[in-house]
C-alpha cells in the first residue's frame, strides 16, 4: 500500500511516509508509456482571477494524486493530495489556501497571484505495491499586463543628454521587447539594455531615434505592448544677437526698435537693461512675444547696455551686450565760478560746462565778438578794460544744436550789483 492509499491517517504520519517516498524517489526512474497532459483553463488566466489545471491521459488503477509546486517533490513543495479510495485530501506545506483538488486530478486555484506563476508537478500513484507512479508537468503563466514605459526625460536636449526608458511593471518570467518606429531596435546605436531588457538607456538622442518607443511584455501564453512614447527633442539654444534700425539715435527725435535674433518658433523673449529685466515704461512697447523692443522716445538715460535672452523649457542662453550712443545736447552751458567782480591785476580764469554727446566744442567771445576755442578761458592781470558780457558758446556737431550763456565781469577797484542775464539757448 502507497501513503496516499493508506487509511484515514494523522498528517504527522502522512508527511512521515511522504518524506520516505521523497527520499525513495532518488532512485526511481518514471515509465515512459504513459504520457499525462497538463492544461489549463483558462488558457490565459490574469491576476486575481482562477485557473483549473486540467489533467489528461490519467493512467488506469490510480490510487491517488499529490501536487507540487516547482519541479521538486520533496515535503517543501507539497501542495495537496488526494487517495480515492477515502476521498480524503491532505494539505502540505505549499498549500496557499486557494487550491483545491478535485477527484479527477484537476487542481483549481483561485484569485491567482504573481507567486503562483511557475511550473507545477502531479504526482499519479497507481494500485499496487505504490512504486508505480507517473508525473506530469505544467508551467503556469499570467497574461501579460499592458506594459507602459516612464522616462526619465521625456524633453532631452538634443544630441547631449542621457535618457533611461523603462518598460513597467516589472514582471518574473517575462521577457521585454523594444520597438523604435514600429522596429526592432537597430544594431549599431548608442544605447544600452539591461535588467532583462526593462531599462533601455540612450546616449544622446537626435532626431531618428526620438521614437516612437513601444516596449512589449511576452511569455508562452500572451504578450501585450505598451502606448507609443516619443521624445520630444529640444534643440540647441542658438546664441541671440541684438540688431537695431538705429544704434546711434538723438535724445527726443528718434524712435529706436531693438530685435533679438534669431526669430524661432517656441522659444521666449526676454530683455535686460544694465542687468536688471526692463521696467514697465510707457516709452517702453514689447512686440512680437518681446522679441522687439521698442523705445519711442529715445533719451540719454535709455544708453544701456541692453541683452536679450532666449528661453525655451529646461533653459535660456544670452546675447552679448548691446550699448546705443544716444545723441544728446548740448544742454543749457553753465559758466563758473559764478562770481562777476573782480579788481584789476586779478586773473581771470573762467570754465564752461554743458553735457553732450559726443563732446561740446566750446567758443567764448566778448561783446559777441569771438575771443578762443576750448572749455576754460584764461585772461591774466586784468584791467578795468576787461569789463564786459562774456559768452560761452557750447556746440554739438552730431546733433546741430548750439547753445550759448552769458556772464558779466565787473573789473574795478569797488564792487558793483550783479546785473541779470538771461541764458539764450533756442530749442
Ligand atoms: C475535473 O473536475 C472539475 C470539477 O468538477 C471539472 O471542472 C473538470 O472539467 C474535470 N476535468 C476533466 C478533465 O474532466
Ligand atoms: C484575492 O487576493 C487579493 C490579494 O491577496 C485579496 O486582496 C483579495 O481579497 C482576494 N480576492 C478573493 C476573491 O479572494
Ligand atoms: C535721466 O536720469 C536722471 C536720473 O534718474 C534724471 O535726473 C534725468 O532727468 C533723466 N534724463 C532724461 C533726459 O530723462
Amino acid at each position: 500500500m502507497g501513503p496516499l492509499s493508506a487509511p484515514p491517517c494523522t498528517l504527522d504520519i502522512t508527511w512521515k511516509e511522504l518524506l520516505l517516498t521523497a527520499s525513495f524517489l532518488i532512485f526511481w526512474n518514471p515509465p515512459t508509456t504513459a504520457q499525462v497532459t497538463i492544461e489549463a483553463q483558462p488558457t490565459k488566466v490574469s491576476e486575481g482571477k482562477d485557473v483549473l489545471l486540467l489533467v489528461h491521459n490519467l493512467p488506469q488503477n490510480v490510487a491517488g494524486y499529490s501536487w507540487y509546486k516547482g519541479q521538486i517533490m520533496d515535503l517543501h513543495h507539497y501542495i495537496t493530495a488526494y487517495t480515492i479510495d477515502t476521498e480524503m485530501i491532505i494539505l502540505g506545506p505549499a498549500y496557499s489556501g486557494r487550491e483545491t483538488v478535485y477527484s479527477n486530478a484537476s487542481l483549481l486555484i483561485q484569485n491567482v497571484t504573481q507567486k503562483d506563476t511557475g511550473s507545477y508537478t502531479i504526482q499519479i500513484t497507481k494500485r499496487g505495491d505504490g512504486t508505480k507512479r507517473v508525473t506530469g508537468h505544467f508551467t503556469l503563466y499570467l497574461e501579460t499586463p499592458k506594459p507602459y514605459i516612464s522616462s526619465s526625460n521625456l524633453n532631452p536636449r538634443e544630441g547631449t543628454e542621457t535618457v533611461i526608458l523603462s518598460c513597467d511593471p516589472d514582471t518574473q518570467d517575462v521577457s521585454y521587447l523594444w520597438w523604435i518606429n514600429g522596429q526592432s531596435l537597430p544594431i549599431s546605436r548608442p544605447w544600452q539594455l539591461c535588467e532583462n531588457n526593462r531599462i533601455l538607456m540612450l546616449y544622446g538622442v537626435t532626431k531618428d531615434i526620438a521614437g516612437p518607443y513601444e516596449c512589449e511584455m511576452k511569455n508562452p501564453v500572451s504578450s501585450s505592448r505598451s502606448d507609443p512614447v516619443t521624445l520630444n527633442l529640444l534643440l540647441e539654444l542658438p546664441k541671440p544677437y541684438i540688431t537695431s534700425n538705429n544704434f546711434n539715435p538723438m535724445e527726443n527725435k528718434n524712435v529706436v526698435a531693438l530685435t533679438c535674433e534669431p526669430k524661432t518658433q517656441g522659444y521666449t523673449y526676454v530683455w535686460r537693461v544694465n542687468c536688471h529685466s526692463l521696467l514697465v515704461s510707457p516709452r517702453l512697447k514689447q512686440l512680437g512675444k518681446n522679441r522687439i523692443l521698442i523705445l519711442t522716445s529715445v533719451t540719454r538715460n535709455d544708453t544701456g547696455p541692453y541683452e536679450c535672452e532666449i528661453w525655451d523649457r529646461v533653459g535660456s542662453i544670452c546675447s552679448e551686450p548691446v550699448t546705443l550712443d544716444v545723441l544728446y545736447g548740448p544742454d543749457v552751458p553753465s559758466i563758473f565760478p559764478s562770481r562777476t567782480d573782480y579788481h584789476s591785476g586779478e586773473n581771470l580764469y573762467l570754465s564752461c560746462f554743458a553735457d553732450s554727446n559726443p563732446p561740446t566744442e566750446y567758443t567764448w567771445s566778448m561783446h559777441g565778438k569771438f575771443l578762443q576755442s576750448g572749455q576754460k578761458l584764461s585772461i591774466p592781470k586784468i584791467t578795468t578794460k576787461h569789463t564786459g558780457i562774456y559768452g560761452c558758446s557750447a556746440r554739438n556737431s552730431a546733433t546741430g544744436k548750439e547753445c550759448s550763456t552769458f556772464k558779466i565781469v565787473i573789473v574795478s577797484e569797488k564792487s558793483q550789483e550783479n546785473i541779470f542775464i538771461p541764458s539764450l539757448c533756442p530749442m
